[in-house]
């Protein structure tokens, strides 16, 4: 099969297009065929290494969610024919969608509903599951509640900012000026230009904060909580970060894999409560752009790979 795969950690410049060979269902597996996957921010970590520890076999595969055919059946998988059309996110530990194929335990697959096209429903897989963990299990955000919403023209943020609207919440968003448009169509109350604007100097009094930028950012977040209030970090780190206050809660979502969360953002999709975002679509060869589109973490919705 064609992939895009590194041999050793680096700049996007190590991705290699390049053939590899064929996975191999084990048993409840079933083997797809990839028509796309989506890129995440945190591939290009992956492909960098350090963030998430070495890589120790190689070639490696990035690339956590996809959409794409079921082509055969491991020894004991029943919940799919081969030809249904199905999307979802890997295993916790496992990557290798930017390839034309990836053996994928059945119990992670949703069926693909025609409302979605392949390269739609790689867009909102692993965002979807990381938006609804973290804004209703993590933050248990609730209507009339005020959250900050950081970084809000990504794919995981935009998301949040629609399924928190949806759920009553009061939404602020931090984006650049160029992005603000894009934020408010997403349902944003309040937006706050981070390129001219310090939010906490701005905000106060805030329920909620979902921290979807890192570094400095998470750190300053903590100051727009009321007492009492939670910070969900998903840029930080595998743990939840140390918090400078001990009147609020810090908090690291646990992003679990499950078909639920699949049917989740189907029916949500299909309500009309969250869109597929704008997105930039490249092809498996051009897999290296993508992941340096990704790294500058300047972008407007969601980056994708069509591989067929
Ligand atoms: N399972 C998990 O735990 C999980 C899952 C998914 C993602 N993540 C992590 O969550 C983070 C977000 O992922 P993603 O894929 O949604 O990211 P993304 O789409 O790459 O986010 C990029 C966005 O961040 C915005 N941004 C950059 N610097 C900013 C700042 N200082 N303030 C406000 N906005 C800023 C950019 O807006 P402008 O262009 O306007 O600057 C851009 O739209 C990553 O660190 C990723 O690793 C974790």
């Amino acid at each position: 099969m064609k992939a895009s795969y590194f041999e050793r950690h680096g700049g996007p410049d190590v991705l290699i297009y390049g053939d590899l060979p064929d996975p191999v269902p084990g048993p409840g597996e079933v083997i797809v065929d990839i028509h796309a996957a989506s890129v995440n921010a945190a591939d290009a970590k992956v492909r960098a290494g350090g963030t998430y520890g070495d890589i120790e076999s190689f070639p490696y595969i990035l690339g956590r969610d996809f959409s794409g055919v079921v082509a055969s059946l491991g020894e004991g998988a029943k919940d799919f024919a081969v030809g249904d059309a199905v999307f979802g996110v890997c295993q916790a530990g496992q990557e290798g969608t930017y390839a034309e194929k990836i053996a994928m335990d059945q119990a992670l697959l949703a069926a693909k509903p025609d409302s979605l096209s392949h390269i739609d429903a790689a867009a909102l897989a692993l965002p979807g599951l990381t938006a609804i963990i973290s804004i209703e299990e993590t933050l248990k955000l609730k209507s009339g509640e005020k959250i900050l919403i950081q970084g809000g023209a990504g794919g995981v943020a935009g998301f949040a900012i629609e399924f928190a609207k949806h759920l009553g919440a009061h939404v602020i968003t931090t984006c650049s000026a160029r992005n603000i448009d894009y934020v408010r169509s997403l349902g944003a109350d309040e937006v706050i230009d981070y390129t001219t604007q310090d939010f906490a100097e701005i905000l106060t009094d805030c329920d909620a904060v979902f921290e979807t930028v890192g570094g400095e950012v998470t750190q300053k977040s903590f100051a727009v909580l009321k007492p009492g209030g939670r910070l969900a970090a998903i840029a930080s780190g595998v743990k939840a970060p140390p918090s400078p206050r001990d009147d609020v809660q810090s908090l690291r979502p646990a992003v679990g894999r499950d078909r639920k969360y699949m049917a989740r953002i189907i029916a949500l999709h299909d309500a009309g409560v969250v869109h597929v975002p704008p997105l930039t679509v490249y092809s498996l060869e051009e897999a290296a752009a993508a992941s340096a589109k990704s790294e500058s973490r300047h972008l407007t919705g969601k980056l994708v790979i069509k591989v067929r």
